[in-house]
């Protein structure tokens, strides 16, 4: 799938160090991703990164001159490069090392400045993220782990390497991790003083599982990709993301705590358990409105006569935003709340209906009706109503998008009653 464009990522200045690691064809992914992304990427390259991939790679996917020596020109055939950029550590919003080598580290821990990475190292301002990579002995050498140590104590960000199999054939820590992952590195680095800075959303998501017996459960269609998109966006609005799945195979947005649930009743506990000071509550998840009476303990067997059925009973699950609102009457927490509407006829009169009865700030209704909006695909269509009558109707459109403009006004909810 293409990577989808990212608003944090929009114009902003990515430096991309890379250094002389068998990893540095992984590098060429990252640079591509956040291309796509909307970053700006300059990549700078070690004499000992092109022995393994050449700067033409980067050029191709970044679209933009690659930076190899000090003593180069710039483009504009002015100032040599390590003093035109100079600027461009200054300018940028981020630089990121990845791989980064035990040299490159040990270079930066101790100020050296002896290439045109290591001096941009030295004149960014932004946030520096390095991502180690390197044979799992080097990784764990005193010598690394206390260059390391220097390079945190300095506010530096580590992204710890993986576990596995090196090129070396030898196994432990020191792989570079995957894209993904640096995606995320990067996208909390830059999250931080964003609209929700310093503040903790808990986010539902998913649909809950109900067990019948040891191998059934009644469940639904949902597949938690709205609820997964709004942890990701009030990550990137700089807020600490509790996020209660009942989903295990959607990739969780880094950063976010996952608290793993199945039934309505464990969703119930979860979200009671971290209510306490949060600023809200966003309930994204399907969370079943019955379940099966009483749980076989064994495999439910059929009869041999082909013509009886089974009557199941089924009893009400506990309704967890109507338990939220008792909660918060007395308490105050959490500050706002969010809940979803998920409808197949009169949309606005049944979220309407759900706001009140739930004491709701807000209500995402969507119309399932519809094919390419709800459940299972990426894209939705819903309208967003208020506690004060407001209605804003949002034309089809990515589930990330949705929501960031959730997330935006769930942020200027929680300003309002935060003073
Ligand atoms: O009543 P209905 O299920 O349509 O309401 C949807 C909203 O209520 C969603 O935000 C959902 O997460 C929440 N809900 C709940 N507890 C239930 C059922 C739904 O909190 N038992």
């Amino acid at each position: 799938m293409a990577q989808e464009h990212i608003t944090l990522l929009d114009n902003r200045r990515v430096i991309l160090g890379v250094t002389g690691s068998i990893a540095a064809y992984k590098a060429a992914d990252l640079a591509s991703k956040l291309t796509q992304a909307g970053a700006l990427v300059d990549v700078i390259m070690t004499e000992a990164a092109r022995q393994f991939v050449t700067p033409l790679t980067f050029q191709s996917v970044t679209g933009r001159p690659v930076y190899t020596t000090m003593w180069q020109a710039d483009s504009s055939g002015g100032l040599p490069t390590h003093i035109a950029h100079v600027g461009l550590g200054e300018g940028a919003d981020l630089l990121i090392i990845a791989p980064a080598t035990a040299h490159t580290l040990a270079r930066l821990a101790h100020g050296l400045a002896d290439d045109l990475l290591s001096v941009t190292a030295l004149a960014a301002r932004g946030p520096v993220l390095v991502a180690p990579a390197m044979d799992g002995g080097m990784y764990a050498h005193p010598a690394t782990q206390a260059n390391l140590d220097i390079l945190r104590s300095r506010g530096v960000i580590v992204i710890e390497p993986d576990e596995g199999r090196f090129a070396s054939g030898l196994v432990g820590r020191g792989r570079l991790p995957e894209t993904p992952a640096l995606l995320g590195a990067i996208r909390l680095a830059l999250a931080r003083g964003g609209i929700l800075a310093g503040r903790r959303c808990v986010i539902t998501a998913g649909g809950t599982r109900e067990p019948l017996d040891p191998v059934r459960h009644l469940t639904n269609r949902s597949s938690g990709k709205q609820g997964y998109a709004l942890a990701q966006a009030a990550l990137d609005a700089g807020a600490a993301v509790t996020l209660i799945s009942t989903v295990r195979d959607l990739p969780v947005p880094v950063g976010a705590d996952v608290v793993r649930v199945d039934t309505a009743a464990e969703m119930l506990a979860a979200v009671e358990a971290h209510l306490p000071g949060a600023d809200a509550l966003i309930m994204a998840a399907a969370v079943a409105d019955f379940r099966p009476a009483s749980a076989a303990e064994q495999k439910i067997k059929k009869s041999d006569d082909p013509a009886e059925g089974l009557h199941l009973e089924l009893a009400r699950t506990p309704d967890i935003l109507l338990a939220v609102r008792a909660q918060r009457d007395q308490t105050g927490w959490p500050r706002v709340v969010v809940g979803f509407a998920a409808e197949s006829e009169d949309l606005l009169a049944n979220a309407q209906g759900k706001l009140a009865r739930k004491g709701l700030d807000l209500i995402v209704a969507n119309d399932i009706s519809a094919p390419d909006a709800g459940f299972e695909v990426d894209t939705n269509r819903v309208v967003l109503l208020d506690a004060h009558g407001g209605q804003q109707a949002l034309d089809l459109t990515s589930k990330a998008r949705v929501a960031e403009i959730v997330i935006e006004r769930v942020a200027s909810l929680v300003i309002e009653r935060s003073g």
